[in-house]
């Protein structure tokens, strides 16, 4: 019968709970070897110190600027901190979205910065606030190695940018010359966070539990506070730093070959960073719509789907994209949706093709849901140990399209991260413009104090 044979191709993604209980075992041996100053540098997770040590209290109140690069959208926010009796902190935004061509994702790093610049500048003028020169902190959601908060070298693009001259150079530094190149107006750089941390950060403010953030959208990633004393690349003992995971190279030094497919090699083998992000490749928005379309073609050529014959747009590489997933899987049941997201992609589907595609895309979502699951244990695994007490009660703060905007997968994921943590009490709570928000109350503290609080 069709769909038994269709259930057992897609079989190979499902992850018995040994599986997970294993990746879990393994992105724990990798956090390790990260933060060990004889390990680091081959270690695929790379655990970077992020300088941000004490969480806003006791910080200036003013307007900030924030820029979020990294993400589906390239945005520039002005954040007005202020001060609130009862929470300690009020902050308001106004934020404008630019759109990021590829072209300026993959030019020069010239390119790339004069354009930010530009948008920078087109935001300042429309706020009518040119002649200010505010404190800007800037969310960058790349792997950086930083030297202090404002300071920091890319070390890898990762999720499809490329610009050419940024990797191996300080960052900020590149955007303190576009601004400088330009003229018309100036900042003050002063700190620049993974977007993890400013989503903790931004989650922080609402719950004084929160010490994880993690992003589920284009990529994949996490950020946790860790003791400084574990942190043994920056020297100190007392207190606890951010550390920003980079987890989505987990399985770059082959911890995940037994749990990758055929799928998974053609995504990486036709990605711009083949042999990179294989952990988040496995997971995130940037790469599941492609794993579905690969599924799709593979059971087209068995002929268990479309009478064994695949249209032109769903044999394009990018043609099922990620949103398709979640609307697939929020179909009510009577597989309108579904049907019409086939005729977009030019397939005239039958009711059992509709259930077929339906089925595929909750086993790869499902896997993505598991696995992404199975590294937040990890960390909040980590986490529990090092502070050995009874219940650890924690929040992790939640960002990114997957996470927000698919259906099922918060359902499914924070099942498997309770079951793979049973001595922990976890919260989720979700980001609203956390990064806006995160980036200005960083800097806020970064303006008031030049060093860690905590
Ligand atoms: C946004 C944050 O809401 O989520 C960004 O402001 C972050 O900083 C992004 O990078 C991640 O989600 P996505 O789906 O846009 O990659
Ligand atoms: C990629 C980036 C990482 C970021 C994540 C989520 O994994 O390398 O820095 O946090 O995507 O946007």
């Amino acid at each position: 019968d069709q769909i038994l044979m269709v259930e057992e191709i897609l079989s190979d993604f499902r992850l018995s709970k040994e599986g997970l209980r294993e990746v879990m075992k393994r992105m724990q041996l990798e956090m390790a070897r990260g933060l060990r100053l004889e390990t680091h540098k081959e270690a695929s997770v790379k655990m970077l110190p992020t300088y941000v040590c004490s969480t806003p209290e006791g910080s200036e109140v003013g307007d900030f600027l924030a820029l979020d690069l990294g993400g589906t959208n390239f945005r520039v926010m002005l954040v007005i901190v202020g001060e609130d009796e009862e929470k300690g902190w009020k902050v308001e935004t106004k934020n404008q979205m630019y759109s990021l061509h590829e072209d300026t994702m993959t030019g020069t790093a010239e390119m790339l910065f004069d354009y930010i610049a530009e948008c920078i500048s087109d935001f300042l003028g429309k706020h009518h606030i040119k002649h200010k020169k505010l404190p800007l902190g800037f969310t960058f959601s790349f792997p950086v190695r930083h030297e202090d908060i404002d300071k920091g070298i890319l070390l890898n693009w990762t999720k499809g940018f490329k610009a050419s001259g940024a990797e191996g150079n300080n960052i900020v530094g590149l955007l303190r010359d576009a601004i400088k190149r330009r003229g018309d107006f100036e900042m003050d750089v002063v700190a620049m966070v993974n977007d993890t941390v400013a989503t903790m950060i931004s989650c922080y403010y609402e719950d004084r539990s929160c010490e994880v953030g993690m992003i589920i959208g284009t990529g994949c990633n996490a950020c946790y506070m860790e003791e400084m004393r574990t942190v043994e690349l920056v020297e100190g003992e007392e207190g606890r730093m951010c550390v920003n995971t980079e987890w989505g190279a987990f399985g770059d030094n082959g911890e995940l070959e037994e749990f990758r497919l055929e799928y998974d090699r053609v995504v990486d083998e036709f990605s711009i960073n083949p042999g990179q992000q294989l952990y988040e490749k496995l997971i995130s928005g940037k790469y599941m719509g492609e794993l579905v379309r690969l599924v799709l073609i593979k059971l087209v050529n068995d002929h268990l789907l479309f009478n064994g014959e695949a249209s032109d747009l769903l044999k394009t590489r990018g043609g099922f994209e990620t949103r398709y997933v979640s609307q697939v899987e929020s179909d009510s049941g009577d597989r309108k949706q579904i049907y019409n997201i086939l005729s977009t992609l030019g397939v005239l589907p039958s009711e059992l093709d509709c259930d077929i595609v339906l089925l595929v895309c909750e086993r790869v979502s499902t896997r993505s849901a598991h696995m992404c699951a199975a590294g937040l244990a990890a960390v909040i695994n980590v986490m529990c140990e090092r502070r050995s007490q009874g219940a650890l009660k924690i929040t992790v703060g939640v960002d990114g399209s997957v996470y927000k905007l698919h259906p099922c997968f918060q359902d499914r994921f924070h099942k498997i991260v309770r079951e793979l943590t049973p001595h922990c009490d976890i919260t989720f709570i979700q980001s609203e413009e956390g990064s806006g928000r995160g980036a200005a109350l960083i800097s806020a503290v970064a303006c008031k104090m030049a060093a860690c609080m905590i």
